[in-house]
């Protein structure tokens, strides 16, 4: 009994521990860096002065960090800006979010440094037959462009996966269309300088051969894992088992005691 009573205590002490954890939103910048760099650069700038999406400076209002919280966990409609929040079927969790506004708010204010981006080296990839880009150039707009959306070796995460095999003759074609033009009404952006992007034609070309050489079976099929906390899902699963198993316990206790 006594070690029933013990368990019950501890179960008890540990929920309490976990919900505040949960509870606690505050942001810390430092974390919220790396996932800027990883996640918002690619459109806003490595220095939020906007690229493809909007300068993320000078924001006014009284609470600011609620408004951009918003704005992120929900994306902007009819924008290429996309929801990441877990519960708009987004990547990132409450926390994650909490971090990079800090960071936006301090490092775009200059209170905080900004995060360079990582150095990237592409590795060598045999050009394919027939194809007129350079993949291993394509490797690295690919990994400063495309890995957002589309996951390490084109697995997928905000958008489709690219790792598959291309319908048509001319697939090489097709993927330098869509990325030169983007997909209307959808969150792929047009990439082409020629549309306002940032990519000249030759990186479209060197991109669209790395894509190529992403076909599947190519490639390992695990899936890639997200980096970052335990999701606010999971997070409430497991608490309504320890709920369970608590209440399980007590009844067994007070039943004999
Ligand atoms: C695919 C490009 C893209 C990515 C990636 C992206 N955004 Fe955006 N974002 C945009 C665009 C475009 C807009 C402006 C939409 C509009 O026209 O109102 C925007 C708008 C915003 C705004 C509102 C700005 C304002 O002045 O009201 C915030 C805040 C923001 N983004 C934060 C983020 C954060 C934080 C991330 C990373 C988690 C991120 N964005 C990733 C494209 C992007
Ligand atoms: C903001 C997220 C985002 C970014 C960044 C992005 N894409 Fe996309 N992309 C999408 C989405 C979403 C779709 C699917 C649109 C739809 O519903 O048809 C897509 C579709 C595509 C397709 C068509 C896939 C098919 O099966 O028809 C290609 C090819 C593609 N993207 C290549 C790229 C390349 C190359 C880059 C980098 C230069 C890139 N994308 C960057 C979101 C993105």
């Amino acid at each position: 009994m006594r070690i029933l009573r013990a368990i019950g205590i501890s179960l008890a002490a540990a929920l309490l521990g976990w919900t505040a954890a949960v509870a606690q939103t505050e942001g810390d910048p430092e974390r919220g860096g790396q996932l800027y760099v990883e996640n918002c650069a690619v459109c806003h700038g490595v220095d939020g002065k906007g690229r493809i999406g909007a300068r993320l400076e000078a924001f006014s209002g009284i609470d600011p960090s609620a408004v951009i919280a918003q704005t992120v966990t929900q994306g902007i409609d009819g924008t290429v800006m996309p929801a990441w929040g877990a519960a708009n079927g987004g990547p990132l969790s409450d926390q994650d979010i909490a971090d990079i506004v800090a960071y936006v708010v301090s490092a775009f204010n200059g209170t905080e440094p900004i995060q360079p981006l990582p150095e990237y080296l592409p590795p060598e990839i045999a050009r394919l037959p027939d194809v007129e880009g350079d993949p291993s150039a394509g490797a690295a707009v690919y990994q400063a462009n495309c890995i957002v959306c589309h996951g390490e070796q084109g697995r997928g995460r905000i958008g489709k996966a690219l790792a598959t095999s291309w319908p048509g003759e001319h697939p090489e074609l097709f993927i330098r269309q869509v990325v030169t033009d983007g997909i209307g009404g959808t969150k792929m952006p047009a990439w082409a300088q020629s549309n306002g992007g940032p990519l000249s034609n030759e990186e479209i070309a060197n991109v669209a051969a790395y894509v190529l050489t992403l076909a599947p079976g190519s490639v390992s099929p695990e899936p890639t894992t997200q980096a970052g906390p335990i999701s606010l899902s999971t997070g409430l699963l497991v608490l309504a088992g320890l709920v369970v198993l608590a209440v399980v316990i007590g009844i067994a206790y007070y039943r004999r005691a």
